[in-house]
């Protein structure tokens, strides 16, 4: 396996991204904007057959008449596709108004804003001199950044850096201060030449807002874009159970658009301002939710070894005890091991949490706070609801138990845009082929699974002559109803196949002088190399076959 965590392989892969158009910077003729991203062509299609590949398996080819696996019983799974605004009190009894908020620091000198608890720093010294020199930047390059910044404050040359005395390793800025072990005064912004210029840390509500009506003005009017798909399934509970025949156990599931105002969006795609999830609220029985918790990490683990990503790059992080919300009896969450991080670190791809009743409680009771171990509706100084409920019933009536309870929720809520980007890093290998004398070429090659490749199979002619190209339109005609194929008659044969590698396409399909003797072509197979001779009158069912 390459070197799980290395820079300067995301640095090819960033690029390549760019160059063959699978992203692009938002509004990028206008310098771009920070935190916001486009797929380009090929960018559009990885990310729908992600999409697709998650709807299909886990919602509309669900077989609700089996036990799968790891599951107490059989379940249904229905969809829903909310509005991205929606009443601001979804937003308040959620805990999102109050709570959903990061703390920022901000540098006098710089103007520049941090998130606090993406700072760290270390202890430097020289010739009695003293500060505690902080940086933004993780993984390999967080050392090296501090000690550059030291031999800049302190006026060093290169050679005398090692007259530097360090006070032990990187710590968080966060620890350092709540221990009093340094203080802001003591402090080296990240982008400061001297110490004292960061303020005291303040909360920043990540989601944002807008405003409804054209005449709007007063706070009424405020409305907030979804910072998460969740709470649309949550309020609509009601409306799927009295419209469809669903019965307890059943999953909605949703995938759409959230915002949230992220302080440093980094790590391109990985935490953007606007991004997509793929949730699922998953609704049970509350004496069944352990069960149900279990069923889903495993089922949702398996989803993306069965998509391809390496094993060894995965990590499944059950939360530690003291991690948990009190009403919850387990929540995990699905790392990767992306090539920006530091060795050993993984950054999450999916979190699966069971809920508990908290939030059909909030919609029906209204915010709820956590009192001598119990959830119990937050109250204001005049002794009514903070924020009020909906009022509505939420409960669950199930006619063959007579029991009516509020369902348990387990949540697997799964990113889009940090799905694709894993498959895309995952995808990205450099090997050397032999060209078409037979020499080593070296050769980028994104290696998707088939189900994920934005193009399945390309249709070559070798030469644009001796009736090659029209049996090579008949080909494309014939298998583009069944997949994304693209035919392709520009440059030498090695060219093209090269061009296709780096799409990922996971077949090319050539028709050359034999295919007009004997009606077979050359199925060449990107991971293998593999070239084998194939019906022509074979061609779509066998690669049809092969995606299934
Ligand atoms: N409803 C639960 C929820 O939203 P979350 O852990 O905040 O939980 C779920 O988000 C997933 O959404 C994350 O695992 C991640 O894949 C994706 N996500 C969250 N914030 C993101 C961001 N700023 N940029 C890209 N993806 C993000």
């Amino acid at each position: 396996m390459d070197k799980q965590n290395d820079q300067s392989r995301m640095d090819k892969i960033v690029s390549l991204a760019k160059r063959r158009g699978f992203v692009f910077q938002s509004s990028e003729i206008y310098g771009g904007l920070n935190g916001f991203w486009d797929y380009g062509p090929l960018g559009v299609a990885l990310k729908r057959n992600v999409k697709d590949a998650w709807w299909r398996d886990m919602v509309a080819g669900h077989d609700e008449l089996a036990t799968l696996t790891g599951a107490p019983s059989p379940y249904e799974m229905t969809g829903l596709d909310c509005t991205i605004i929606m009443h601001p009190q979804v937003w308040k009894c959620s805990g999102h108004f109050d709570l959903f908020h990061d703390w920022m620091i901000d540098c006098r000198e710089s103007k520049r804003r941090y998130r606090y608890d993406h700072l760290h720093g270390r202890w430097a010294a020289h010739r009695g001199k003293k500060v505690f020199v902080t940086t933004e930047a993780s993984g390999d390059e967080a050392v090296p950044e501090t000690v550059a910044r030291a031999q800049k404050f302190f006026g060093l040359r290169a050679k005398q850096v090692d007259e530097i005395e360090w006070g032990g390793g990187l710590e968080s800025l966060e620890q350092v201060i709540a221990a009093g072990s340094a203080t802001l005064a003591d402090t080296l912004g990240p982008d400061a030449a001297a110490p004292g210029s960061l303020t005291e840390p303040r909360e920043f509500n990540l989601m944002f807002e807008t405003r409804i009506g054209a005449l709007a003005g007063d706070d009424d009017d405020r409305a907030f874009l979804r910072p998460e798909t969740a709470q649309g399934i949550f309020v609509n509970f009601k409306n799927v159970l009295d419209t469809s025949r669903v019965r307890v156990p059943f999953g909605i599931a949703q995938v759409g658009k959230s915002f949230r105002n992220e302080i440093t969006p980094r790590n391109f795609t990985f935490r953007s301002r606007e991004f997509e999830q793929m949730e699922i609220e998953f609704f049970c029985k509350p004496a069944e939710s352990a069960e149900w918790y279990r069923f889903w990490r495993d089922r949702r683990w398996k989803w993306y070894l069965g998509l391809g990503l390496t094993e060894g790059r995965l990590q499944l992080r059950e939360h530690h005890r003291d991690e948990l919300s009190h009403y919850s009896v387990g929540t995990a969450d699905i790392e990767y091991a992306f090539p920006f991080l530091a060795e050993g670190e993984f950054g999450e791809l999916e979190g699966i949490a069971h809920r508990g009743d908290f939030d059909l409680r909030s919609h029906m009771e209204g915010k709820l706070v956590r009192k001598d171990g119990e959830l119990v509706v937050e109250t204001g100084p005049d002794g009514k609801p903070r924020h009020r409920g909906s009022g509505k019933d939420l409960s669950y009536f199930d006619d063959v138990s007579r029991e009516r309870y509020v369902p348990h929720v387990i949540e697997p809520s799964a990113g889009a845009d940090r799905g694709t980007l894993a498959f895309l890093c995952d995808a990205f290998h450099e090997d050397e082929v032999p060209d078409e004398d037979g020499k080593p070429r070296s050769r980028t090659v994104m290696k998707f699974h088939p189900r994920l490749a934005p193009v399945k199979a390309a249709i070559l002619p070798l030469v644009k002559k001796d009736g090659m190209p029209e049996v090579a339109i008949d080909l494309y005609r014939a298998l583009k109803p069944h997949m994304a194929c693209q035919y392709d008659e520009k440059g030498s044969v090695g060219r093209r196949y090269a061009r296709q590698d780096e799409a990922g396409t996971p077949w090319c399909l050539t028709i050359d002088g034999q295919t007009l003797a004997d009606k077979t072509v050359t199925l060449r197979d990107r991971d293998s190399l593999v070239q084998s001779r194939v019906p022509i009158a074979d061609v779509v069912d066998l690669l049809r076959d092969k995606l299934a």
